[in-house]
């Protein structure tokens, strides 16, 4: 018999198998609007659920033979990484738990994964240097027309050390996520009845959040800005990240002035990954938000196969938005990434068991890989993305 575990993050962690689960424990500890704003995608939500259906469409199709290890380790951007995982920028996470992005940045740290840290995170960028000094950061950078405070955010991203800069081009809007206006979770904040009752249902959460520190964004712009989420002047700011004024010479302009590695985030289209490559950049994150912005914008499964043959080997591919399982790694790496990344499954492991739920996601998801693997057929990452059309069709054809 085990000895019964007492706490409610040990009951999670010991009870919770799968992100599917945690995604149910997140939920029971969220409040309503926190929860949805985690959850939610923009308007009907079709492109949140075709990012699940378009790894369902493909099959493994293993081939027999004896499998070593297998070897889960790969080069991104020229750096090791444990898996060919890595974790997404998101903004405001103190909202979801008092530690934040610190209790992210842990956890990436442990498992040897990169972690974007968010324009929009509550904590300072030197912050999580300080703290995490061996882990592989990346900026999740806004562009500015501005060449002088371009020139300042850099140095300052350079300062605190990180290595790769993660670039959006879908946010020349802000997605209309219905879910966050019902509940008032809006730029600013308009609490509404049932968003207050949605906390008074979560009184740990509420307990927590109000010995936490305010939320606060200091990475927005070159300030070391101590406005509070309350601020009109901070509010533009968040706003004015979305910006339809923002073209290929801006990112020619960043190119220019930052040595290290850059990588574009938020596209799917074949041609403009070929112009990634033309103007220099490192890596394309294939990506609709996780379907929060263009609602019926194509998932990154649909056109992975042919952004690689276009590019051939120019460029590294990542893969986001709606990974949830191993397997769906194995899928995306067999059709031309080089990695994938996550956003809402670490979100649901850090709202459920704090830095070791998002830990115990990575776990999940590193053991399915390898087990996925194993029976698939391949003993590497590198022999995945040899022999990729060799083990998966898509269903019915
Ligand atoms: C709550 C939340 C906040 C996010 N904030 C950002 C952000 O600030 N910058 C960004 O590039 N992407 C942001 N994203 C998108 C993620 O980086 C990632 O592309 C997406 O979550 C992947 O889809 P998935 O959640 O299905 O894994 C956010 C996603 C979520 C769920």
């Amino acid at each position: 018999m085990k000895a019964p575990v007492v706490s409610r993050q040990g009951r999670v962690l010991a009870n919770v198998h799968n992100v599917p689960e945690y995604r149910a424990a997140a939920r029971r500890v969220l409040p309503r609007g926190i929860f949805d704003y985690v959850d939610g995608g923009a308007e009907d939500e079709v492109t949140l659920r075709h990012n699940r259906d378009a790894f369902d469409r493909w099959g493994f199709m293993p081939v027999w033979g004896p499998v070593t290890g297998p070897d889960t380790t790969t080069t991104l951007l020229g750096r090791t990484s444990a898996l060919p995982l890595a974790l997404s920028p998101t903004g405001a996470t103190r909202l979801i738990h008092p530690e934040g992005e610190l209790a992210v940045a842990r956890a990436a740290d442990v498992a040897g994964v990169s972690y974007g840290l968010a324009g929009l995170s509550t904590v300072p960028m030197e912050s999580v240097a300080d703290q995490f000094p061996d882990l592989d950061r990346w900026f999740n950078f806004g562009l500015t027309s501005d060449r002088g405070h371009m020139k300042a955010k850099l140095d300052r991203c350079a300062a605190s050390g990180y290595r790769a800069l993660t670039v959006n081009v879908d946010i020349r809007a802000l997605g209309s996520r219905e879910r966050d206006r019902r509940n008032g979770l809006t730029a600013p904040p308009r609490l509404t009845l049932s968003s207050l009752i949605g906390i008074a249902a979560r009184p740990r959460w509420w307990v927590n959040s109000l010995r936490a520190e305010g939320i606060r964004f200091p990475n927005l712009e070159a300030s070391d800005s101590n406005d509070s989420m309350v601020s009109p002047s901070m509010w533009q700011q968040i706003l004015g990240h979305s910006d339809s004024s923002k073209g290929w010479d801006d990112l020619e302009a960043l190119r220019a002035a930052w040595p290290g590695r850059i990588v574009l985030k938020g596209c799917v289209n074949p041609d403009d990954i070929v112009r990634a490559v033309s103007i220099g950049l490192d890596a394309v994150q294939l990506s609709n938000h996780g379907g929060r912005q263009l609602d019926h914008m194509l998932s990154p499964m649909d056109l992975l196969r042919e952004s690689r043959q276009r590019v051939g080997n120019d460029i590294e591919l990542y893969v986001d938005s709606g990974i949830r399982r191993g397997s769906d790694i194995v899928k995306a790496l067999a059709l031309g990434a080089d990695a994938c990344s996550i956003g809402r499954a670490y979100l649901y492991g850090l709202a459920a068991a704090g830095s070791p739920g998002v830990s115990r996601v990575i776990e999940i998801l590193a053991d399915e890989l390898r087990r996925t693997m194993t029976l698939v057929g391949v003993s590497s990452v590198a022999e995945l993305k040899e022999r990729g059309s060799e083990v998966l069709r898509e269903v019915g054809r």
